[in-house]
């Protein structure tokens, strides 16, 4: 049976990075990859991920089952930093929250639950969104459709064309947003443009879904937040999928959340209960190692103040990084305009370059990056900026 699959073709990023691992050039950047760098090229455990690993190791003292919700503290800690403490939905017990296998994980089970709310519904994403949105709605056997999002020719936001699009949109609709940070392109509503959009999804009735991968990585984890907040308070229905890989830089334990606002406590606790059906068939019951580690960060004073400050860290080196980019750019002499790297936010940006031009940068240069010139801006360092600007003029 086995014999009729054929082998399929590795996401481009992989060769990338397989062809950066292989290069011997001394020199080589790897400007593809989708984790935060630090100043040495690294991605390091987080200091206060390292103390709470340990309490939770010198803590736990059996591995069995925790059953479907997992470990019970991390929903309600990753509800209130999503939706803040104060909020209404929250008061009057209209969301629910369960920890996922990652962001990813996350959007799945809410892909499942919209199939299973409203088999024939449409999904609407950005053009362009993250690559994996596509792979797991389609998985889910929904249909991903885009509304317009990002401008190419000026690196920015096309808001007027994207509230036409949503504008059109009603009941039966689900627009999936990136609540900061946009991944692949940097570009994030105002705030008083996320208030007209989540207006507009009050006036429409369309359900909002809302992919938060990178809270703290723009403005802070607060301010990250806001367009949640804004649908929580404005929409009667909203879904949330929430990742802690970037932000507490824990990506290979699997930490995320789906959360589920309803328009009232007793329908929110039913769908909770189709969430527990949906991941019962499909993983049966999430990993609590991650999840623990988050839990006990978030409720201790002292642990959770320095998260906070490791997470400004990032977010002050990638908004640097930024600045240096832009002004190393224009002190090379380069006349083509970069200034946007600045306005936009997050780890990635689009460079503008042709396909051509990321070519010659990995082929003369040893310098990595996949065709559309999305690059990880905490790839940068002191010892390999000069030389990417130095490379990116003579590709110019
Ligand atoms: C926009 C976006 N959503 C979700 C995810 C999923 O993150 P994870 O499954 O690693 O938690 C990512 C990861 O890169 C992402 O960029």
């Amino acid at each position: 049976m086995l014999d009729h699959l054929e082998a399929v073709l590795p996401d481009p990023i992989l060769g990338i990075i397989a062809a950066h691992a292989a290069d011997s050039n001394p020199r080589k950047i790897d400007l593809g990859i989708g984790v935060y760098r630090d100043e040495h090229g690294n991605t390091p455990i987080l200091q206060c991920v390292l103390e709470a690993e340990r309490i939770l190791d010198s803590t736990q003292t059996s591995k069995s089952y925790l059953g479907p919700r997992g470990v019970p503290g991390f929903n309600s800690a990753m509800q209130e930093l999503i939706f803040g403490s104060a909020g209404a939905v929250r008061e009057h017990n209209r969301v629910r929250t369960v920890q996922t296998p990652g962001g990813t994980g996350a959007l799945r089970v809410g892909a499942d639950l919209i199939k299973a709310a409203s088999p024939d519904a449409r999904v609407w994403a950005s053009d362009p969104t993250w690559a994996n949105h596509n792979a797991i709605f389609t998985a889910a056997g929904l249909t991903l459709e885009s509304y317009p999002y990002f401008d190419r020719q000026n690196s920015s936001l096309r808001y007027d064309d994207m509230m036409s699009t949503l504008q059109e949109r009603g009941p039966g609709d689900v627009v999936l947003f990136h609540a900061c940070c946009h991944n692949p392109c940097g570009v994030s509503p105002e705030p008083g443009q996320w208030e007209t959009i989540a207006d507009i999804a009050a006036e429409r009735g369309f359900l909002p879904m809302v992919d938060v991968a990178y809270q703290g990585f723009e403005r802070g984890i607060e301010e990250d937040a806001l367009a949640v907040r804004l649908f929580a308070e404005k929409c009667p229905e909203l879904i949330v999928a929430s990742s802690c890989s970037k932000n507490f830089a824990v990506y290979r334990e699997r930490v995320g959340a789906i959360s589920v606002v309803c328009a009232n406590d007793q329908k929110a606790a039913d769908v909770e209960t189709v969430i527990h059906s949906l991941t019962r068939k499909n993983y049966s019951m999430p990993p609590t190692h991650g999840t623990g580690i988050v839990d006990i960060i978030l409720h201790s004073a002292e642990l959770r103040a320095l998260w906070l400050d490791e997470v400004t860290a990032m977010r002050e080196r990638i908004n640097g990084l930024r600045q240096e980019l832009v002004e190393r750019i224009v002190a090379a002499g380069i006349e083509q305009d970069f200034s946007f790297l600045q306005r936009q936010t997050g780890m990635f940006s689009f460079l503008g370059l042709s396909v051509e031009q990321v070519r010659r940068l990995r082929e003369q240069y040893s310098i990595y990056t996949v065709d559309s010139a999305r690059v990880n801006i905490a790839s940068f360092n002191d010892s390999n900026i000069d030389y990417f600007i130095e490379s990116l003029k003579a590709v110019l």
